[in-house]
């Protein structure tokens, strides 16, 4: 079977993504409620994230039936083609159940085990990420790149905290001793838009322990073609723990989230 072209999956991933953004404003306006609860009672799932990921697994695997697709509302097929789409068919669904703008569709597509597409669409933000590997990364259409470096004391820096309290807690406790060595930090509620805000210069860098790879597939190829790194470490309970930041000034914003307890194993 031949490799298919990543551009042609970006194509097929931002038609998709659009769609499903579409779908889930709709949906909003219609009035949303908590479907079910997942690893704690903050972890939420409405019928338009289930709705949103049915649409993306009928567009997806329409147009290209012998892909597989990792889904976080529980999709996980494996299909023969090499292909593999992750999805999160919402993206910051706390923002979405309360009315807050800061949620997204997020859509990888993996060939033989690298991110190869991604987009990543806010509909009420009107904002459109999108990069294939080695074609650099967009936002409506318009070249992005990470901000120019600027001393450790002068980084704003993005954030999240697990559902689970214990995890929380401690999450806390490490942002803590972050906190006086950088500037301020923003915790928006969507890890894919936060490490996209890091790609387009809206944040000098971002830390967060525990999401899935879900939430980062998509957003961490565009912060890599816009001149990013990510990194998935291991945090001191052996959770995933993503490091993002512009590849020029990653090390020493590595160095300070080492310094303050966030990274396992010594780092
Ligand atoms: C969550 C959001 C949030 C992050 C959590 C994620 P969900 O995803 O990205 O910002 O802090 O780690 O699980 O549940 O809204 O898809
Ligand atoms: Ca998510
Ligand atoms: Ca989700």
């Amino acid at each position: 079977m031949s490799t298919p072209d990543p551009s042609d999956l970006l194509d097929l991933a931002l038609a998709t993504a659009r769609e499903a953004g579409d779908l889930i404003v709709r949906l909003r306006a219609e009035g949303v409620e908590v479907a079910a609860t997942k690893s704690s009672g903050t972890d939420i799932v409405t019928l338009a994230d289930q709705a949103s990921e049915h649409l993306v697994k009928e567009r997806l695997l329409g147009a290209r039936p012998d892909d597989g697709m990792l889904g976080e509302e529980g999709d996980d097929l494996r299909g023969t083609s090499g292909v593999v789409w992750i999805v999160d068919p919402i993206d910051g669904t706390v923002n979405y159940l309360y009315g807050l703008p800061h949620f997204a569709v997020s859509i990888a597509a993996e060939v033989d085990g690298e991110v190869v597409a991604g987009v990543v669409v806010a509909p009420a933000l009107g904002l459109e990420y999108a990069a294939s590997r080695g074609g650099g990364a967009t936002c409506n259409g318009v070249a992005i790149a990470t901000r120019p470096v600027v001393p450790l004391g002068e980084r704003l820096v993005g954030t999240g905290f697990s559902y689970e309290q214990e995890a929380r807690t401690r999450e806390a406790a490490y942002l803590g001793m972050l906190m006086p060595h950088i500037r301020d930090i923003r915790r928006l509620g969507s890890c894919a838009l936060d490490i996209c805000a890091v790609a387009s210069g809206l944040l000098d860098a971002y830390v967060e322990e525990g999401p899935h790879v879900w939430d980062h597939a998509a957003a961490g190829l565009v912060c890599a073609e816009a001149g990013g790194t990510l990194e998935v470490a291991r945090s001191p309970v052996g959770k995933r723990l993503l490091i993002c930041a512009p590849a020029k000034g990653y090390d020493d914003f590595r160095a300070a989230v080492v310094e303050a307890g966030f990274v396992g194993g010594g780092g």
